[in-house]
């Protein structure tokens, strides 16, 4: 059958129809791929966590633990607080200083920023899981063999820090080591013998005193 044009702008039937149908047919595709989008999202979503205490369970040095917690807990607070595992240090509580460090998965990260049940399912290592029984860490040695602390409040979380930059770069240069540890704050002003220790567990010379870089 003949198409008759329009009165409007010549616009057939047909074509008027076509165009209709195929916008029609474009949302509904679209529709489409935003259910599917909408049940991923769903399907994918993590189970409800909160608002009332719930268990949860964390692998830390490569043991599992079941505590139960408020979903607004920090892997910092269940590592010191329900495990007891204080060598992780509490300064700043804001992801300032350093003092929290550990890694998840061999990331370093700040357990003071992180919720508790989002490390669910991760291998979490603390300063306690560095020894092997009596033996220590090459890089806690390094500490020990420069006198790289004071108080000591920080030194967890600079050989944390440097474990996760050793475990990358397993022979930085001092500037990468300035770099990789710039993160961990010493009020006691440790750096120049913190950096001597990761340069000499990385298996370089030491700097000598007086001649930072
Ligand atoms: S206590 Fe976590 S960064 Fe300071
Ligand atoms: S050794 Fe005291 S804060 Fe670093």
């Amino acid at each position: 059958m003949k198409d008759h044009p329009d009165q409007r702008g010549g616009v057939t039937r047909r074509s008027f129809l076509q165009t209709v149908g195929l916008s029609a047919a474009a949302a509904s595709a679209q529709a489409g791929a935003a259910r599917l989008i909408e049940k991923q999202a769903v399907d994918e979503a993590p189970d409800q966590f909160g608002p009332e205490p719930a268990s949860i369970t964390l692998t830390i040095n490569g043991r599992d633990h079941t505590v139960t917690i408020d979903p607004a807990t920090t892997l910092m607070e269940v590592l010191r607080w329900h495990l007891d595992l204080t060598g992780t240090k509490e300064i700043c509580d804001r992801g300032a200083c350093g003092g929290c460090s550990v890694l998840v998965d061999g990331r370093l990260i700040v357990s003071c920023m992180m919720l508790a049940h989002d490390a669910q399912g991760r291998q979490i290592t603390t300063i306690e899981g560095l020894a092997e029984g009596d033996r220590l860490d090459s890089i806690q040695e390094a500490f020990i063999r420069h006198d790289a602390l004071q108080c000591g409040y920080c030194t967890p979380g600079l050989i944390m820090a440097a474990k996760a930059l050793l475990s990358e770069n397993p022979r930085p240069s001092y500037e990468q080591i300035r770099r990789g540890l710039s993160g961990n704050l010493c009020r006691c002003g440790t750096y120049s013998n913190v950096f001597n220790a990761v340069l000499d567990a990385s298996g370089q010379p030491p700097l000598k005193e007086g001649s930072n870089a």
